[in-house]
């Protein structure tokens, strides 16, 4: 299997600096024409400056590649917007966004202002949001997208500390999977990547014993994947770090069902919490407004 973007244009965001850097490099090395776009500023998602993201277009260019820079904050839907037109005006077209620019305030839920926490979804959820919506209307047009998010464990495992970070992350994988049925139709596919590299976002939290192994260059090949033609799914989560790759998906138990025509007490529920919460008998959930309601009460009709 060959993996190509030969003819497509790409926007990355936050590709200044880590993981978003090596995607850009990987995806104009396999011939996508890149929108390297990056605020450039701290992890803390303070100051702003062009070096960053200039920086990694001299890069792409000098190992031969196209590439554009744009310096826009993901986290306004106006520099949203502006960062689609770069590749339209610059490239005539986009076909591929991964949204990657992310930064961190982290402190524990009872110390965090409500400013850090709005912060960082203003940057990881609206941010998103924004490009995937500026994105939207031209994949739809053209009948081809492909879109990658960028979650994190910390979003679907939790981890002390990372209240904003974590809501923001999950946030986004609602968001996919909406969109993920919205767009099957018209071809535009939207996935999630969820790394682990050794960043300045991650720095002195990698284990000594595996930050040899954590280069971010190591996450590029599943994004450059799902970024490509050769991706025919939507809606998946792909773990990505150190050589690793998995996949995260949501679960449902078998449960239990009772009769819905006579009130069910809380009693009942307490009674049958254990088989209810039983992940043993869990399957993959199934999308749309009443998830697995109807199979359910078939169950019920012909027992
Ligand atoms: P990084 O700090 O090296 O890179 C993030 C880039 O985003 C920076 O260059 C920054 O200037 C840019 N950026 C920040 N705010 C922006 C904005 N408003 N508009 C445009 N650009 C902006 O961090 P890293 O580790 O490369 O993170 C990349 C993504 O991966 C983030 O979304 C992060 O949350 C996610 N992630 C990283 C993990 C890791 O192990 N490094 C683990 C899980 C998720």
């Amino acid at each position: 299997m060959t993996v190509r973007l030969d003819g497509r244009v790409a926007i990355v965001t936050g590709a200044g600096a880590g993981l978003g850097r090596e995607h850009a490099l990987l995806l104009a090395r396999l011939g996508a024409k890149v929108v390297v776009n990056d605020l450039g500023g701290g992890v803390d998602g303070t100051g702003n400056g062009n070096a960053a993201a200039d920086k990694v277009v001299e890069e792409i260019k000098e190992a031969g590649g196209e590439a554009a820079a744009n310096y826009d904050s993901v986290a306004s839907a106006e520099g949203a917007e502006r960062i689609v037109k770069t590749a339209q005006e610059r490239f005539g077209g986009l076909h591929v966004l991964v949204n990657n620019a992310g930064i961190l305030r982290d402190k524990s839920f009872a110390k965090m202002s409500m400013e850090d926490f709005n912060a960082v979804l203003q940057v990881h959820l609206l941010g998103t949001t924004y490009c995937t919506k500026a994105a939207w209307p031209v994949m739809l047009e053209q009948e081809y997208g492909r879109i990658v998010v960028t979650t994190s464990i910390a979003g679907t495992s939790g981890n002390f500390g990372q209240a904003n970070y974590g809501t923001a992350k999950m946030g986004m994988l609602g968001l996919m999977n909406c969109l993920a049925i919205e767009g099957r139709r018209k071809n535009v596919l939207i996935n999630a990547v969820s790394p682990g590299a050794n960043t300045r976002m991650t720095v002195g939290l990698v284990a000594e014993s595996i930050v040899e192994h954590m280069g971010p260059q190591q996450v590029s090949p599943a994004v450059a994947y799902l970024s490509s033609e050769l991706c025919q799914d939507s809606g998946h989560i792909i773990t990505a770090g150190a050589g690793g790759f998995g996949r995260i998906h949501f679960f449902e138990t078998e449960g239990v069902q009772f009769n819905p025509s006579k009130q069910i007490s809380a009693d009942m529920f307490a009674e049958k919490y254990g088989q209810i919460s039983d992940l043993k008998t869990a399957t993959p959930t199934t999308p749309g407004p009443a998830g697995r309601l109807e199979d359910r009460l078939k169950l019920l009709r012909s027992s």
